[in-house]
């Protein structure tokens, strides 16, 4: 049985950018993705044992509050642009974030669009991440749970389009509604959903090509990054469910 076939009155909506989604109303459960790299990132971290992410969308907020946590079981992660904030130990780099360095230490994140996209629907009842690299957790957790309303969040970048994220976000839902028709009409809340299908469909067995054209994909080769695109290509890598438990701190579970 597909999520929408066991509930149907499930609502699926697919919201390119944190700026789109409604301001007057809240999912039950609400992912938030930035493929390249936020929420690969929150995964990659959090499978290496890291004891959680507190995610921050003003970066001097997340250096005060990081000050009062022991040194040695902290690490800040700040990115703009694409780029390593100074001040912090690392930038937004997935591939630096080793179960060695990471592991049982609390990891403070700021980035451009993924942060930011994560306070825009902390005050959902579930928030949860997700990237290429963990989607089948998600989706799992997704199709046991079944939320009445689901939205799929992409970050963007600075307001404007992020090719991959919607292709993320086309992914899990593509998966959920299975055999998409207008029998299950019912469950798909927004046009964007059937776009962001389309999309991932297009493109699901060459991502990384999809990442080179973007223009946060081209972003971050031009900075010497290509390499991270390489592995936010990677299929479900990790088994990992980067849930809220408090507004901004996530967890793996
Ligand atoms: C973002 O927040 O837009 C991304 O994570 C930026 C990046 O890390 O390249």
């Amino acid at each position: 049985m597909t999520y929408a076939q066991i509930l149907n009155t499930v609502k699926l909506f697919v919201y390119d950018t944190p700026e789109l989604t409604p301001t007057d109303r809240l999912p039950d459960c609400a992912v938030v993705i930035d493929v390249l790299r936020a929420t690969t990132t929150i995964a990659t971290v959090l499978a290496a044992g890291a004891e959680a992410v507190q995610a921050f969308s003003d970066i001097e907020q997340l250096m005060e509050v990081s000050e009062r946590w022991d040194c040695a079981l902290r690490l800040r992660a700040g990115e703009r642009g694409g780029s390593k904030v100074e001040g912090c130990d690392l930038g937004n780099s997935p591939l630096e974030c080793t179960s060695e360095r990471v592991k049982g230490k609390r990891f403070f994140l700021s980035t451009t669009n993924g942060t930011r996209a994560l306070q825009r629907v902390e005050k959902s009842p579930t928030v949860l991440t997700a990237a290429f690299v963990n989607d089948q957790s998600v989706i799992d957790y997704l199709q046991r749970q079944q939320p009445e309303t689901l939205w799929l969040v992409g970050s963007g970048w600075q307001g404007s389009y992020s090719l991959e994220d919607t292709a993320c976000a086309g992914a899990i839902a593509h998966c959920l509604l299975d055999n998409l028709s207008h029998e299950n009409a019912e469950a798909i809340g927004n046009d964007e959903v059937i776009g962001a299908i389309a999309l991932y469909c297009q493109w699901q067995s060459n991502l990384l090509e999809l990442f080179r054209l973007s223009s946060h994909g081209q972003r971050l080769c031009r900075l010497g990054q290509e390499a991270d695109l390489a592995y936010c290509a990677k299929r479900n890598c990790l088994q990992v469910l980067p849930t809220q438990k408090k507004p901004g701190v996530l967890m793996g579970l």
